[in-house]
């Protein structure tokens, strides 16, 4: 594999790795979660197999994938305007072009994609990514091609990513696929399937192989990372019918933690995302142990509501939540903890809401993700309940949780200054810009002058002011990480 510094990109620093001698061209771009972007790594290895390197260059691509996402309803129109574009293209200069649309709205709307888009020549659900070959063998012999049968099993362990659009410092890595939870609002189990955990062995030998090729931090991901189990596959539904020798040997994701943190004892880790009932304290208590586990936990809780919790079939209670957040500060002090929540759920009350904003007030998150309530067809929301709460309202309540979010990120990031944090320098602050741009251990992005250092290396940065979502610093010296 040949690592070329893409010339239009330079001033980012992204690294390309394509195959020498391959001669067809793929553009391939991703929306929604990390592990769209991790997946499309995964089809772009399986088609570095096949002759094809990566194009940033759309109108001369032989295959355009877009790896699209169902999450709320606003990211499937994204993705249906982008494919209005590669039609103009297709129509206008490249009438050879392939398009074929990946991930989780192939699997929500399976071929009626091949009947409503009819530029779209292909359409593959989350677990077929192997099938992509013969799929396309199939759309050359001039034939629609399509398959989105999910799998109990498939994790592509087996599978060595090609790092798209790399800063050659941070990968991420998945540690599991699908989910179990059937939370009434999200669309996930329906398009990713059942939760399966991918082989310890395998996420440990792509960690080292990151390491050697000069990764610095990796984030191990999954729907639900804390419901991590590895015993020789299967579901993890089925573990209660495995044998004795399994159980013993099971790993579950505070072991498999303390694996990662061992195997690189200098790699940085981080994990996403942590469900609260699933979250064990073993996992806490991991990560005080390990230097190299990052002090940041992703800890969505979607409602500060018991009523709201329980709609939303999240299986723990506001007083179950913050007892859990308590423990984490007791055992990780330092630790920041971020947040999703959705606003204007149905039947959600001004109290309702009220209760969001006062749960907020008691955890004070370092930074969150806020998203006014976009009803899913086929969820158990979408069908038993009325989409009730008006637009309007969704968005005024949406703009209040975000408000009072940037208040606390704000009284957060002020308390680093004075202080010396450690930063991985990822890229540029902007194209061409003067400062580098990183994150500290507690996942907080931090701009400084480049000085004398480079990107990869970390750097102890001495904070002296900060906006309500960026510490701003001066380096003071290298790091004993480096
Ligand atoms: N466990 C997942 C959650 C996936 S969805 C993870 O790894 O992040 C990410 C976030 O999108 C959810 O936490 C939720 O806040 C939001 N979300 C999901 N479905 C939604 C919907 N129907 N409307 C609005 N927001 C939604
Ligand atoms: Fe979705 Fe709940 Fe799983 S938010 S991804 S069903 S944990």
């Amino acid at each position: 594999m040949e690592k070329t510094i893409d010339e239009n990109k330079q001033g980012e620093n992204l690294v390309i790795e394509n195959k020498e001698g391959n001669k067809k061209k793929l553009f391939i771009e991703s929306y929604g979660c990390a592990m769209n972007f991790s997946d499309s790594e995964i089809v772009a290895s399986i088609l570095s197999d096949q002759g094809y390197n990566t194009t940033q260059n759309l109108e001369d691509a032989d295959l355009v994938l877009v790896n699209t996402c169902s999450i709320r309803d606003k990211a499937e129109q994204t993705v249906r305007k982008r494919l209005e574009k590669y039609n103009a293209i297709k129509r206008d200069t490249n009438p050879n072009m392939k398009v074929g649309v990946l991930g989780c709205m192939a699997e929500r709307l399976k071929s009626k994609f091949l009947e409503e888009e009819k530029i779209v020549d292909l359409v593959v659900g989350p677990d077929a990514y192997k099938d992509i070959p013969n799929l396309l063998a199939e759309v050359e012999d001039g034939r629609d091609a399509i398959n989105v049968i999910l799998s109990k099993e498939e994790t592509y362990g087996d599978i060595s990513p090609v790092r798209l659009n790399t800063n050659g410092v941070t990968a991420f890595v998945s540690i599991t696929r699908g989910c179990d939870n059937m939370c009434t609002f999200c669309v996930v189990p329906f398009t990713r399937g059942r939760e399966r955990s991918r082989d310890h062995q395998s996420i440990i030998e792509e960690i080292n192989d990151l390491w050697s090729r000069g990764y610095k931090e990796i984030t191990l991901l999954g729907q639900n990372v804390d419901s991590y189990l590895w015993y020789g596959g299967g579901l993890k539904k089925d573990f209660v019918k495995a044998t004795d020798m399994q159980k013993a040997t099971a790993v579950n994701f505070s072991k498999l933690l303390e694996l990662c943190a061992q195997a690189q004892p200098k790699m940085r880790i981080r994990f996403s995302t942590s469900n609260p009932q699933d979250m064990t304290l073993d996992v806490v208590e991991t990560m005080a142990k390990y230097k190299n586990i990052c002090n940041y936990i992703h800890l969505p809780v979607q409602s500060g509501s018991n009523r709201i919790l329980k709609e939303m079939n999240r299986q723990h209670t506001r007083e179950e939540y913050i007892d859990l957040i308590n423990n984490i500060k007791r055992i990780l002090p330092e630790c920041t903890i971020s947040q999703d929540m959705i606003t204007g759920f149905p039947t959600e009350t001004e109290e309702d809401h009220q209760d969001t904003l006062s749960l907020m007030k008691e955890v004070r998150y370092a930074f969150g993700y806020m998203f006014a309530y976009s009803e899913r067809p086929g969820t158990m929301a979408e069908r038993k309940l009325d989409d009730d709460i008006p637009l309007a309202v969704k968005k005024r309540r949406l703009q209040e949780v975000i408000d009072l979010q940037l208040e606390h990120s704000f009284d957060k990031t002020k308390s680093f200054i004075g202080k010396t944090v450690e930063v991985l320098i990822e890229k540029e602050a902007r194209k061409g810009n003067k400062d580098w741009s990183g994150r500290n251990d507690q996942n907080l992005l931090c701009v400084f002058p480049k000085d004398i250092y480079k990107v990869g290396e970390f750097v102890n940065v001495k904070i002296i002011s900060a906006t309500k979502t960026t510490l701003i610093g001066e380096p003071v010296g290298y790091s004993e990480n480096n």
